[in-house]
């Protein structure tokens, strides 16, 4: 590689050290023979204007960003995909000829992953999301696209939800959306009509899982869907579990959406395998 080349990835956030992202992409650059190198910088929110500021100069090609900046590095980029500009919110960045792109890949990562763990067809589904965080933009953002039914947000402050459902109610006039807080004495009535469930919320990362859900008023069919990955199986996939239902995990979303990110950074098609070996070596 001749000198000044550029050759760096990072993932920034804070906290940034328990990211399996580094793992994950440097496998990958290694299955593919590229001189590249992936590593983790911890920012707080009050150095991220001084380190975009240096980035153009550095031999950096390519940045993930995570909790809490997702966000925040929006007013750094030249260009937004129309992923990221409707989520409001980049998780990837592209860098080429000094000049900043962000993208949003959780959205399509947890769509992928979905579709291919569980071959769930999304046209006219009843879908309930827990949590309106920036996950639940991300993957509310995804859902809109596929031709759902009805979406309903569930979250803890209940005028988040309001806000999120409102917000893509007037991009997506064809999808019923609605709000509820959580919990909600409701939820039981609205499970008898749901095909699938998410969960976006960080409660049980706080080890504040909310009360027990009524899972059993869910149809036979509906799958239950948690996007923490550590633990592989959290409190409310067992719950669904021990309830007889399907399950899907949150590792395959973290696998996707890195490989999306990988391809828009290399051009190359991932080498998932091998990615998904090195996540759960480590997970
Ligand atoms: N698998 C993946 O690749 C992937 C990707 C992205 C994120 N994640 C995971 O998804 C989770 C959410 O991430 P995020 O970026 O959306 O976070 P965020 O923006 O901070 O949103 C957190 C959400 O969780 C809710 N919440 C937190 N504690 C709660 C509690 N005790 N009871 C009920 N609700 C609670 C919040 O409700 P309020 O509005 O009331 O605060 C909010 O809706 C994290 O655990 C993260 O690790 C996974």
């Amino acid at each position: 590689m001749k000198k000044n080349q550029k050759s760096k990835f990072a993932i920034i956030g804070y906290p940034i050290q328990h990211s399996l992202s580094p793992a994950m992409h440097n496998t990958a650059f290694k299955a593919l023979k590229l001189p590249f190198q992936y590593s983790k910088i911890q920012l707080t929110p009050k150095q991220l204007p001084s380190f975009f500021r240096k980035l153009r100069n550095e031999s950096y090609l390519g940045l993930n960003v995570t909790v809490p900046h997702k966000e925040a590095v929006v007013k750094f980029m030249d260009e937004l995909s129309d992923e990221a500009k409707l989520i409001g919110a980049v998780n990837t960045i592209v860098i080429e000829d000094s000049r900043l792109k962000g993208y949003n890949t959780d959205g399509a990562g947890y769509l992928q992953s979905l579709v291919k763990e569980t071959r769930l067809s999304l046209r006219d589904k009843r879908i309930v999301i827990l949590g309106a965080g920036g996950a639940a933009r991300a993957i509310l953002a995804s859902l809109c696209t596929q031709g759902v039914k009805q979406i309903t947000i569930a979250n803890r402050t209940f005028s988040r939800a309001k806000t999120l459902a409102k917000e893509f109610q007037k991009k997506f006039n064809k999808i019923q959306l609605k709000a509820l807080p959580l919990p909600d004495d409701h939820i039981g009535s609205l499970f008898k009509e749901t095909d699938l469930l998410i969960n976006t919320t960080s409660a049980e990362l706080k080890k504040m899982p909310f009360p027990p859900l009524p899972l059993n008023h869910l149809p036979r069919h509906a799958i239950v869907s948690d996007i923490i990955y550590r633990p592989k199986m959290t409190v409310l996939l067992k719950a669904a579990k021990k309830a007889g239902l399907k399950t899907h995990g949150g590792l395959g979303m973290l696998l996707y959406q890195g490989a999306l990110a990988f391809e828009l950074w290399t051009g190359k098609k991932a080498p998932l395998s091998a990615m998904k070996r090195a996540l759960e070596k480590i997970v």
